[in-house]
């Protein structure tokens, strides 16, 4: 039995989030909450209102669960996540409308730091209460994020006590958010991050029998390496979504305009 009376998750040998001490405590949660956004119509007139909008909140949807225990533990939660791949502080990958939308999904505030680190943010997670949740801005605005500058890491640091990462979709990436400011607070995997590692873990190791791996998505790069793994386990394996172009690509059928 853990913390609260969760019980633990057969086979996972991470900290988890579970057994973390976080009441009272400000806890940097790394979800991934690169979600795809679209422009807001313009309800006076045809057209975009040019005011983003979450276009769909599967992952938002998906971070919750810790978010909430968080919340029922009284943590102060500063939660961040990348969002897009923007090249400099682009306006339209702001984190604003997605902290709206979890607001929405949650019933509660979710304030915005409107900045990743320095004094605004600082201020702001030593401000906030138990069970309260301040969302910083888009990590990929920090130059040094995806060179996992210990600058950077060090400042993130700063905005927590502990630090739980629950971007499964991100953990690959050895990013200031995902693992510089891991070496630098206590830290614990979070609900998705278990649960996703367990379930992968489980068809990997002793998979039910026909196994068919379907994988989709527009990035097919990151994902040769679970491809090749799959090669070895799966007995069919179904590509879809814009990475089946590469493989046509490659098999020299004509691809058009596809990614
Ligand atoms: C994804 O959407 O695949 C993850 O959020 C990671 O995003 P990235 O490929 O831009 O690092």
């Amino acid at each position: 039995m853990t913390q609260g009376g969760s019980p633990a998750v057969a086979g996972f040998t991470k900290a988890s989030v579970r057994d973390a001490d976080v009441g009272g405590k400000r806890v940097l949660l790394r979800s991934d909450l690169n979600v795809p956004l679209e422009n807001a119509p313009d309800r006076t007139q045809s057209g975009g209102s040019g005011v983003m909008q979450v276009a769909d909140d599967t992952r938002i949807k998906a971070a919750l669960p810790t978010i909430e225990l968080l919340r029922e533990r009284g943590a102060k939660t500063v939660l961040v996540s990348h969002l897009g791949r923007p090249k400099d502080r682009e306006p339209e990958l702001s984190m604003r409308p997605v902290a709206d939308r979890l607001a929405e999904l949650l019933g509660s505030d979710v304030m915005s730091a409107d900045a990743v680190v320095g004094e605004v943010p600082e201020t702001a997670s030593k401000e906030i209460g138990p069970g309260e949740i301040l969302m910083l801005e888009n990590s990929r605005y920090e130059p040094g994020e995806t060179e996992d500058d210990p600058e950077l890491a060090e400042k993130l640091a700063a905005l927590g006590e502990i630090y739980v990462d629950d971007a499964f979709g991100a953990v690959h990436r050895a990013h200031a958010t995902t693992h510089g400011v891991a070496e630098r607070l206590p830290a614990y995997a979070g609900l998705l991050l278990e649960r996703e590692i367990t379930t992968l873990t489980s068809v990997l190791e002793d998979p039910a029998r026909p196994l068919v791996v379907v994988l989709g998505g527009a990035k097919v790069a990151d994902k040769l390496g679970v491809i090749e793994r799959f090669l070895e386990t799966a007995d069919e394996l179904l590509i879809g979504g814009a990475m089946c172009f590469g493989f046509f690509a490659a098999q020299g059928h004509g691809t058009g305009d596809s990614l």
